[in-house]
């Protein structure tokens, strides 16, 4: 409890494993001596009632003119691509999944990629700690499905983190989602066709049964196709803002 007597909220529990499969000794190096100096390292909460400390996005990419937001990017394959598609964007990718963690630090070295920076958190974490109208892209790709109904509430997807995700994007701004689990994708659109702040950007069916040329495939998506298990493509704008220009007081 704070002095002022609030209670802070407790934080929402993470669920999925960090580690694996022990690494490597090449991966372990990259752990030890890339990870630190492309960490993103969020802040201490405040005592309530005070306000979170934002990001300062321009000082954690100076070259960068735009920033784009991954969660759960698992090995990196997409964030990778476009990292080196794209080296005036500055990304922010969140995974917990230390093996991926590594898997990403490789590539990024390998093509020599600066323009990303790592969040070995909870990516809810960081959602309200992003300046107002700050991110031009989201993707969220093949996120946990949680098929049991008890497990929904563990769903990246939530009224909550769309509110947070809407108040943190440009508008204009695309948010990008996969899943090829049928249960997830429903619960997908059913919240964000629901949100006033999203609108779909497909017109027809191939729109979203075919992955976009500058949406590289990742290593799940593969899997998945390997498996039987056809994916769906999702592209959700963020609404322009309604301006209070004109507006009586
Ligand atoms: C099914 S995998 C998909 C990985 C990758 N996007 C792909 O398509 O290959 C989901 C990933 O999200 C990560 N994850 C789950 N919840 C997360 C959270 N709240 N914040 C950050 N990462 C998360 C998991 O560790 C896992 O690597």
């Amino acid at each position: 409890m704070s002095a002022s007597g609030e209670v802070r909220p407790p934080a929402a529990k993470l669920h999925g494993r960090r580690t694996g499969r022990p690494l490597r000794r090449s991966l372990q190096h990259l752990i030890d001596e890339e990870l630190p100096r492309r960490a993103l390292t969020l802040p201490d909460p405040p005592a309530l009632p005070d306000p979170p400390a934002l990001l300062d996005l321009q000082a954690l990419f100076p070259s960068c003119r735009e920033y784009w937001l991954e969660v759960g990017f698992g090995g990196g394959e997409h964030l990778a691509a476009q990292a080196a598609a794209h080296p005036h964007v500055g990304i922010i990718g969140a995974e917990i999944f230390r093996n991926g963690i590594a898997t990403l630090l490789r590539s990024l070295v390998e093509q020599r990629s600066d323009n990303v920076r790592i969040l070995e958190e909870d990516a809810r974490a960081l959602l309200p700690l992003l300046p107002e109208a700050s991110l031009t892209r989201v993707f969220l790709l093949f996120p946990d499905p949680w098929p049991k109904t008890r497990h929904h509430k563990r769903r990246f997807v939530q009224p909550e983190t769309l509110d947070l995700l809407a108040a943190a994007m440009v508008d204009g701004g695309e948010f990008r989602l996969a899943s090829d689990d049928p249960g997830y994708l429903t619960w997908m659109l059913r919240h964000l066709l629901a949100h006033p702040d999203f609108e779909w950007l497909a017109e027809r069916a191939e729109d979203w049964r075919h992955r976009p040329e500058d949406w590289p495939q990742t290593r799940y998506e593969a899997k998945g196709l390997e498996e039987g298990r056809p994916p769906a493509f999702l592209r959700f704008r963020r609404r322009a803002r309604r301006s209070n220009a004109g507006l009586c007081a």
